[in-house]
């Protein structure tokens, strides 16, 4: 797997911080150019900073994922620099809400879907036009294992990651002809800042984690990178339209 990335030229939103920086700096590793896109211009900043003095490539591009000029601008960008877009890893989301349904704020409800669902299908109404033109192309979309199983108090997150495998499996089957692959990653418990704030509001989720993963812990940000890659790589090329959960068993031990 590690020549396929020799030059190809691999977008990553959310890559300021957590699954999305770690995978950036991955990609990069494996020989890709990489471009790093998020809504925080200074940990972006920070994540090129870091794979260009390891002697790699990357390039920063700020963008409001819920927003389709920024969406549509990012591509431009993309291929402004690089000419090409051979992987896109849609990563960046939020997760706000601690709070039984009813207890939701409307305004949060909103901005949830808007940046975790809507923003991945803004990044793939402008990446999969480019990617058929190649006739070739790999998407990788960042869902959660509450797409799978549900957790109590995010019933706005969880809307919104069901969305996220929703949108992946309709692309999946209407560009499976064009040489473009989609897939979706179920990441479970990730020691990322999101993960941290989450467990931070909530002390005994830590626990709870524990004691309902087989693998018993909170994973590194890398096995994310890991499975991004494989999915975005030919040796992945019989897979389309799936939804991986990455969760130490979680999903699977339902
Ligand atoms: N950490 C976990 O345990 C976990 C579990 C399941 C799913 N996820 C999902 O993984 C993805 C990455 O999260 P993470 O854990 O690395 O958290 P994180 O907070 O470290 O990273 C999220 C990134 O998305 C960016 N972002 C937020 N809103 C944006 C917007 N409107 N436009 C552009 N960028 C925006 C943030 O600036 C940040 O860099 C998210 O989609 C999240 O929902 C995380």
């Amino acid at each position: 797997m590690m020549d396929f990335y020799t030059g190809k030229v691999v977008l990553i939103t959310g890559a300021a911080t957590g699954m999305g920086e770690t995978s950036a700096i991955e990609f990069a590793k494996a020989g890709a150019k990489v471009v790093v896109a998020d809504c925080n211009e200074t940990e972006g900043q920070a994540t090129v900073d870091e794979i260009t003095k390891s002697g790699g490539a990357a390039k920063f591009v700020k963008v409001d994922v819920s927003n389709a000029e920024s969406v549509k601008a990012m591509v431009a960008k993309t291929l402004d620099w690089y000419g090409r877009l051979d992987c896109a890893f849609n990563n960046a989301g939020i997760m706000e809400e601690n709070a039984k349904l009813a207890d939701i704020d409307e305004a949060m409800f909103d901005r949830i879907i808007a940046v975790n669902m809507k923003g991945v299908f803004l990044c793939m109404k402008y990446e999969l036009p480019v990617m058929v033109a190649q006739g070739k192309g790999a998407i990788v979309n960042t869902s959660s294992v509450c797409a799978a199983r549900i957790l109590p108090n995010c019933a706005a997150y969880t809307a919104s990651k069901f969305g996220v495998v929703a949108l992946t499996r309709s692309a999946a089957v209407e560009y499976g002809g064009s040489g473009v692959r989609i897939n979706a990653i179920l990441p479970g418990a990730i020691a990322t800042p999101m993960a941290k704030a989450a467990i931070a509001a909530d002390p005994a989720r830590l626990e709870r984690i524990k004691h309902t993963r087989p693998l018993g812990k909170v994973a590194e940000p890398i096995v994310i990178a890991k499975a991004a890659m494989w999915l975005c790589s030919d040796d992945a090329e019989h897979i389309t339209g799936h939804a991986l959960p990455v969760d130490g068993g979680y999903v699977g031990a339902a």
